[in-house]
């Protein structure tokens, strides 16, 4: 956690939901000054007053510690603009059908950005009867490898997590797959674009 809530987040959110200092004060069971303490910036709200001061609020507990609040806009979900996440601490990959904010191990995580595929992040897709077999050169030893690969059309994200000293290939089933993407864990996000 790199930064704690702002109290201008606080009072931007409270004015957002129409309520005063003190209904605030009242729904999470503090005193009155509390809040105005908080907005001010002469204090911060106790660690164990973040659950329900989000709750009241309406944002989860890594929006109000992230200090934005995040407003989806993909609600058909087109998963052409689905976002991947990996956690640095525990190497757990998440995936999220447009804006989230994701958090994992105490730190929120910035949705991959993805590079071009190219050198030696190329990736090739190729039909092999009716799947697409995507497959890498990429090395796969115990400190550089490829740890996934993603197929994705617009209605499926396709997973596939692969290991050190395996093979750098997986299938996908065909139908619809526009994009895949690879990802390095030395070097991050690459994508490569189908026609
Ligand atoms: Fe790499």
């Amino acid at each position: 956690m790199d930064r704690y809530v702002t109290g201008a987040l606080i009072k931007s959110l409270r004015e957002e939901s129409g309520m005063t200092q003190q209904q605030l004060a009242a729904r999470i069971d503090v005193g009155d000054k509390a809040v105005s303490r908080w907005e001010c910036g002469r204090g911060y709200p106790d660690i164990t007053l973040l659950e329900p001061l989000a709750r009241a609020l309406g944002v989860s507990v890594a929006e109000l510690v992230a200090g934005s609040d995040v407003r989806n806009a993909n609600r058909s979900s087109n998963m052409l603009r689905a976002r991947l996440y990996v956690c640095p601490v525990c190497g757990n990959v998440l995936q999220a059908t447009g804006e989230a904010m994701v958090s994992c191990c105490g730190i929120t995580l910035p949705a991959l950005e993805a590079d071009p595929a190219e050198g030696e992040h190329e990736v090739r897709a190729a039909c092999v009867e009716d799947e697409l077999y995507v497959s890498a050169e990429h090395p796969m030893g115990k400190l550089h490898y490829l740890s996934f690969l993603v197929a994705v059309s617009p209605d499926r994200v396709q997973l596939v997590k692969l290991y050190p000293e395996g093979p750098a290939a997986a299938r996908f089933r065909l139908a619809g797959v526009r994009r895949v993407y690879a990802y390095c864990n030395r070097h991050g996000l690459f994508y490569k674009d189908l026609r």
